[in-house]
């Protein structure tokens, strides 16, 4: 068995498993470091879904940590070895800052598809530091798209449109084996044409709730959108994910409210949590995401572990 002061040496075969050691969390961490330096892929490939899952972030409550989770679940994705694609959505541009790419106004972006029907295809780029990882960025342009999408045809539809037209999104016997296994869209913090345009276009929502006193307020609001969208937009839409974010577990205010929602949301739960981490936060003022800015950190071995969890869980049925 390799130690982990072997590991930290030099490159590993990813093809080559024998050395893949689990049994402890600094072997674990040891080698999420080296193969995320490395570039390589982590321990044992996932099963690739049968047709590319188009997964929303979305909760119109700022800061929860919607571009955080997206990034990095994405990331995590992608280094065990899934094809991915991020879709800023958000004027903001977080996503993109995180991801590394430029999001300064007339680079190629999410508002060209959306707004001038662009195919999606032409705005991606490559995210420099993660293999396997497309962005479609997001540019300060897309924060009048909320009002010039209102005298548009099939406004509530334009990314459905965009993301469904792109070459490599759809099943296995359509597209083949270079289909995007998912596509991420990280949403604006309000319920405007924007979200809605990810909510028409996605199957399945991740809601990460932060883990603090004023977490529930909103949840209401959210899950009446959804389901006014199920009834008239998109009958596919399904609740998949909620991500408790920002966890303290020495607080009992943090255990309370991960409690309650468990009670509430039951098994779309996901087991992990993602813990308040400074490198979590950090690394976006690097251009990255934790999963390369500190491999080995609990941040990024948790949200390693839950994109685990929702590759395993699969799409909902
Ligand atoms: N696990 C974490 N540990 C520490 N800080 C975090 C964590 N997750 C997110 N943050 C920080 O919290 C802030 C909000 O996170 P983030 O931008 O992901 O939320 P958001 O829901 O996308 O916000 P917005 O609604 O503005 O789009 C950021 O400064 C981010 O770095
Ligand atoms: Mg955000």
């Amino acid at each position: 068995m390799r130690t982990a002061g072997d590991l930290a040496d030099g490159p590993v075969d990813t093809a080559d498993h024998q050395y893949a050691d689990h049994s402890t969390p600094l072997a674990r961490a040891a080698e999420h470091t080296v193969r995320a330096r490395y570039g390589g892929q982590l321990g044992p490939a996932l099963p690739r879904p049968e047709a590319t899952r188009v997964v929303v972030v979305a909760n119109q409550k700022g800061g929860v940590g919607k571009t955080t989770s997206t990034v990095n679940v994405a990331a995590g994705l992608a280094q065990l070895g899934q094809r991915v694609l991020v879709v800023d959505l958000d004027p903001q541009g977080n996503a993109s800052t995180a991801l590394g790419v430029d999001h300064r106004r007339g680079v190629p972006s999410t508002y060209d598809a959306v707004v001038e029907g662009t195919p999606l295809a032409e705005v991606g780029v490559a995210c420099p530091d993660v293999s396997g990882l497309m962005v479609v960025p997001a540019t300060i342009d897309l924060a009048g798209a909320e009002i010039e999408l209102v005298s548009v045809v099939a406004r509530e539809g334009r990314l459905a449109k965009a993301i469904n037209g792109h070459p490599l999104v759809g099943t296995a016997a359509e597209v083949g084996d270079e289909r995007f296994d998912y596509v991420f869209i990280d949403c604006p913090p309000s319920l405007g044409l924007l979200t809605l345009n990810a909510l028409v276009a996605g199957e399945e929502m991740m809601i990460p709730i932060q883990a603090e006193y004023y977490a529930l307020e909103g949840l209401g609001q959210l899950l009446e959108t959804v389901e006014m969208v199920r009834q008239h937009l998109n009958p596919r839409l399904k609740v998949s994910t909620i991500m408790v974010t920002m966890y303290d577990g020495r607080t009992r205010l943090a255990q309370g409210v991960a409690e309650e929602v468990r009670e509430h949301f039951g098994d779309q739960v996901l087991k992990t949590t993602v813990p308040r981490s400074v490198r979590v936060s950090e690394a976006p003022s690097y251009g990255q995401t934790v999963m390369t800015y500190d491999p080995g950190s609990t941040g990024a071995l948790c949200y390693l572990e839950a994109a685990r969890e929702i590759a395993t869980k699969g799409a909902p049925t």
